[in-house]
């Protein structure tokens, strides 16, 4: 046996993905800032703080600035790099970012403190990574070149492998296993690390959640492999969907040649006092904090489950969770095996909503679902189900470009429609994330939020990076008979459902129905006096733009306008066919559900 040292080294990652997969992302930079001097004393290989999902958060929940909070972490931190979950071309957003855009957000990142990029594509579509990549190293930092790991009849050791080659030949410094969903087993983990280090002469490192119960066992036996550096939670926000704890991997190592010579007191001060942090976040927690081994056939991903599940229990279906798990993996087949990571989660996930809620399989197909099967993420690891794909493509081309080949440079646009709200090229790179939510922040940036706007009200507990995308129901409309008719959005497409409101169990949903036609069971939308007719909103959100004008002829079904609700964008179809009459709504107003928003005549 070989007895040399080798410290097995440790990133913490209390500050991102703990927080991200157990409490919806809500931490606030108030409560890291007090504990970073003492993270930074440990030893720790790096801490993960950035990136993600927090970026999003920060500005949609907090009324936070994340480059701010990236800047105070490294002032507090200055010893330990800082380490950012970055999603290849789409940065820290929902989409293909142009070169330009990615080039400016690594390099800002870079620049207020980032050291350690960990860049994956949900696809494992290497082309979409290659730009950040070479940005990130132009600019001194270390890259992580990711497998986003899964399990499919098309996916192996040797693919990943392969994958893991051409991530070193990109200039990866470190190559990580993404186990997002907790989906490795302990004798796939012995087979991967084994074949990685007789393959690849860097380090590898190994990010398992720990949903499944089965983290523990994969780390050893990736430690007993060779492996180098490894993710764990402080205790106090550890397990569940978020990852294995970091004392027990310090004391289980003690006095090994893997010893990570961490100090078990200075962590356990760190998890009393995340012990504390945690109880303010209550609101946010998953019921999943136990172990589901549904996951292992379901493939879902930590924190994408409490998500399906909230969203589900709005709109009183949540009896519906084990169908709507048993249709998960079905979709994902359907769309050639994508690893479920953000985007690809959300869009199986929502797809795989609707394919059970409006009772069969496709008859509404997002958005989303529509450009993964054209080929604008990316490659699909496999082929596409014919069926889907004609349904789909019948008059759109499926492209096999690099996706963002496609795109224009973007920055001068973005700095343009920014305007004079935007301060500083940081706030137009939040701006080019999500340009609604990024104004909005500018407008109340530095103020204190009211008591209802705080961090608790605006949402269901969703983490962005992790949830289906589907906006929460709207409050129920009185109807007869006892019950109440919904208006529920799953991905963009608002649908109405009608349930009982008896003393019982929820009754199941008797009707669901694009809003466009409404089912019988649901009341129709309130309409208004005379001829007119009113378009009414699906669901409360912002209005994102205007897809009419007065005096324009429209057919029942027509796009009229955009709202854009929990970062998803969403059309809204005249109910009616006739000229518009007047539009009661400005572009950037907010509506509730049922709100008029346009006359039709
Ligand atoms: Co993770």
């Amino acid at each position: 046996m070989n007895t040399t040292p080798n410290p097995l080294k440790i990133t913490e990652v209390a500050l991102r993905d703990a927080h991200q997969s157990l409490l919806a992302t809500r931490m606030k930079t108030e409560d890291m800032l007090p504990i970073a001097e003492k993270m930074d004393a440990v030893g720790f290989f790096s801490l993960e703080a950035w990136g993600g999902a927090t970026f999003d958060t920060c500005i949609r929940f907090l009324n936070e600035d994340p480059w701010e909070r990236a800047r105070q972490l490294k002032k507090k931190i200055p010893n330990t790099p800082l380490q950012m979950l970055l999603r290849g071309q789409n940065c820290v957003g929902y989409r293909h970012y142009a070169d330009d855009i990615v080039e400016r957000f690594v390099k800002k990142s870079y620049d207020v403190g980032i050291e350690i990029f960990r860049i994956f594509d949900a696809l494992n579509d290497l082309r979409n990574i290659e730009v950040a990549i070479k940005t990130a190293k132009k600019c001194g930092g270390t890259v992580e070149g990711c497998i986003s790991y899964t399990v499919s009849p098309v996916h192996s050791t040797e693919l990943y492998v392969k994958m893991a080659k051409d991530l070193v030949d990109m200039g990866s410094d470190i190559i990580c296993i993404k186990d997002m969903a907790g989906l490795l087993m302990p004798q796939v983990t012995t087979k991967l690390v084994r074949e990685l280090k007789k393959t690849i002469d860097i380090p590898i490192h190994l990010h398992s959640h720990a949903t499944t119960g089965l983290a523990g066992m994969n780390i050893q036996c990736a430690i007993d492999e060779g492996l180098d550096m490894v993710d764990t939670a402080i205790s106090s926000l550890s397990m569940g969907t978020s990852h294995f704890p970091t004392e027990c991997v310090v004391a289980a190592l003690k006095d090994s040649p893997r010893d990570t010579g961490l100090d078990l007191d200075a962590l356990e001060e760190i998890s009393n006092y995340f012990l504390e942090v945690r109880k303010h976040y209550a609101q946010f927690e998953s019921n999943f904090i136990g172990v589901d081994i549904n996951i292992l056939k379901s493939q879902i991903p930590g924190g994408m489950i409490s998500n399906m599940e909230n969203q589900l229990k709005e709109q009183n279906a949540l009896d519906k969770m084990d169908e709507v798990l048993k249709e998960v993996p079905r979709v994902r087949k359907d769309l050639g095996y994508p690893p479920l990571v953000t985007p690809t989660s959300q869009i199986v996930g929502s797809q795989a909503t609707l394919n059970v809620l409006t009772g069969e399989r496709y008859k509404i197909i997002t958005k989303e679902t529509r450009e993964c099967v054209l080929g604008k993420y990316g490659k699909l690891p496999a082929e596409i189900d014919p069926e889907l794909l004609e349904k789909v493509a019948k008059d759109q081309k499926v492209i096999d470009c690099r996706p963002a080949d496609l795109l224009v440079p973007e920055w001068d646009t973005i700095v343009e429609e920014a305007g004079d709200d935007a301060k500083t090229d940081e706030d137009r790179l939040t701006y080019a994330m999500f340009p609604k939510v990024a104004l909005k922040f500018f407008a109340t940036r530095g103020k204190p939020l009211p008591e209802s706007a705080a961090p608790a009200a605006p949402a269901p507990a969703s983490a962005p990076a992790a949830q289906p995308a589907a906006a929460p129901a709207s409050a129920p409309a009185p109807a007869a008979g006892g019950s109440a008719v919904y208006t529920v959005s799953v991905n963009g497409k608002p649908y109405s459902v009608q349930v009982g409101t008896g003393t019982g169990a929820p009754a199941p949903i008797a009707a669901s129905q694009p809003t466009a036609a409404p089912a019988p069971a649901a009341t129709p939308a309130p309409s208004s006096n005379g001829s007119n007719k009113a378009v009414t909103s699906p669901l409360p959100g912002s209005v994102f733009a205007l897809k009419c004008k007065v005096g324009d002829q429209v057919n029942e079904g027509d796009v009229v306008m955009i709202l854009e609700s929990m970062k998803m964008e969403t059309e809204v179809n005249s109910p009616h066919s006739g000229t518009v009459n007047s539009i009661l709504v400005q572009e950037g107003a907010n509506v509730q559900t049922g709100d008029e928003l346009i006359h039709i005549a």
